[in-house]
C-alpha cells in the first residue's frame, strides 16, 4: 500500500484534539532538550530546505535552530525570488520538482494565497507552509495556541480577540481556524470595516464551525472581557499607495497602549505574531513600545515557544507514519 506523505499547510488539516495535544506535549519535551542537552541527533541523516519568497526573521531563523537542534542539516535561500531560478521565471511547481529528491521536508513562505497547497499537491516530500501571501501561517498558529495553553491552561472556552488586519491577517485566519475545532471558544474580529472579516472565513467558522462569532469596531468595549487580546500589524505590503494613509489613520482606534492593557483582567495576554509596525516601516506602532514591559504583555514568550513547537512538528514529520502524531495529520483540503 502506497502510503501518503503528510504536510502541513493549512489549520484545517489539524482538527484532531488529540494531534493538539500530543504536539504540545511533544513541545514541551523539546523545551527540555534545548535546555538540557542542547542538540541532539535523532535525525542527523536528514536535510532540511528552506525556500522563503518573501521575508522572514522568526519563523527562518527558528526552523534554521529547530532543524539544527534535532541533529538536522538545513540548506535554505531568504531571497527567493531574486536568488533561486524564480528569477528568471521558473514556476513553484518546477522549482520544487527539480530539487525533491535532494531533500527530506522542504519549508516554504510565499508571497502568492494557495502557494501552499500548490507546493503540496506536487512534492513527495512533507512540506510545512511557512506563510503563503494572505491566506495560511499555520505554524505561527501552533505556536499561538500553546501560548494560549500555557499562559491560560487550557485551549477551550476562552474569549479571543483578533485585532487589527483580520481580512488579509493570515495568522489571524489560521489562529481562528485552530480555535474553531475546540470547544466553546469565542472569538470577537475587531477590525476597521474596510480591513474586516472575508466572507470564506465567516462562513467556516459560523455556518460550518457554529462558532460564536462578533464582529466589532470597538476594541476598549471587549478588551476588558477577553483571555487573550491578539494584535496584528497593518500588512502594509498589502496595502496600495493610494488607500495606505486611510488604512493607517482607520488603524489608530486599536492601538493597544499602557492604559488600555490596565483595562484587561487578571490573567489575560496580550499576544502578536510580530513584527510589529514602526515609522521606518511606514507604519505606527499596533502596540506602543512602553506595553513591551506590562505584565500582560505575553508576544516575547509566545514567539520564543516557536522553537519548540517547530522542534515537535519536525520530529514529527521526519519520523514519519511510525510517529503516532503524523497519522492524525489530515489531508490536505
Ligand atoms: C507573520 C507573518 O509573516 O505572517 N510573522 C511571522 O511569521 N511571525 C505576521 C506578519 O508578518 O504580520
Amino acid at each position: 500500500m502506497i502510503q501518503m506523505v503528510r504536510h502541513i499547510v493549512d489549520t484545517r488539516q489539524l482538527k484532531d484534539r488529540l494531534f493538539l495535544e500530543g504536539l504540545f506535549e511533544r513541545a514541551d519535551e523539546m523545551r527540555k532538550i534545548r535546555w538540557e542537552k542542547g542538540v541532539v541527533d535523532k535525525h542527523s541523516n536528514k536535510i532540511i530546505a528552506e525556500l522563503f519568497y518573501e521575508p522572514s526573521t522568526r519563523t527562518r531563523l527558528t526552523f534554521g535552530a529547530a532543524a539544527i537542534r534535532l541533529g538536522a542539516k538545513i540548506i535554505g535561500t531568504e531571497n527567493a525570488r531574486d536568488f533561486s531560478s524564480a528569477a528568471k521565471g521558473e514556476i513553484l511547481e518546477h522549482s520544487l520538482r527539480a530539487i525533491e529528491e535532494s531533500y527530506d521536508l522542504l519549508v516554504l513562505r510565499h508571497d502568492k494565497d494557495g502557494a501552499g497547497i500548490r507546493a503540496a499537491r506536487v512534492a513527495q516530500m512533507p512540506i510545512i507552509n511557512g506563510g503563503d501571501g494572505t491566506n495560511q501561517h499555520p505554524t505561527q498558529a501552533l505556536l499561538d495556541l500553546y501560548a494560549i495553553r500555557n499562559s491560560q491552561k487550557r485551549i477551550d472556552g476562552l474569549k479571543v480577540a483578533l485585532i487589527g488586519d483580520v481580512s488579509r491577517g493570515r495568522t489571524i485566519r489560521s489562529l481562528a481556524y485552530l480555535l474553531a475545532h475546540l470547544d466553546g471558544n469565542c472569538l470577537y474580529f475587531v477590525a476597521p470595516r474596510e480591513l474586516g472579516l472575508p466572507d470564506d472565513m465567516r462562513s467556516y467558522l459560523k455556518h460550518e464551525r457554529k462558532l460564536d462569532i462578533y464582529e466589532i469596531d470597538d476594541l476598549d468595549r471587549i478588551l476588558p472581557e477577553v483571555d487573550v487580546a491578539y494584535a496584528t500589524r497593518l500588512r502594509l505590503e498589502y496595502t496600495d499607495n493610494h488607500e495606505k494613509q486611510r488604512l493607517l489613520d482607520a488603524y489608530r482606534k486599536f492601538q493597544i497602549t499602557s492604559e488600555r492593557a490596565d483595562r484587561m483582567k487578571q490573567g489575560s495576554v496580550i499576544m502578536h505574531p510580530l513584527p510589529i509596525n514602526t515609522e521606518k516601516s511606514d507604519g505606527f506602532p499596533e502596540i506602543t513600545p512602553e506595553v513591551d514591559r506590562h505584565s500582560k504583555a505575553y508576544y516575547f514568550e509566545q514567539s520564543n515557544g516557536g522553537l519548540y513547537i517547530r522542534m515537535a512538528l519536525l520530529d514529527i514529520l521526519l519520523t514519519g507514519h511510525s510517529d503516532p502524531l503524523y497519522n492524525l495529520i489530515l489531508d490536505v483540503p
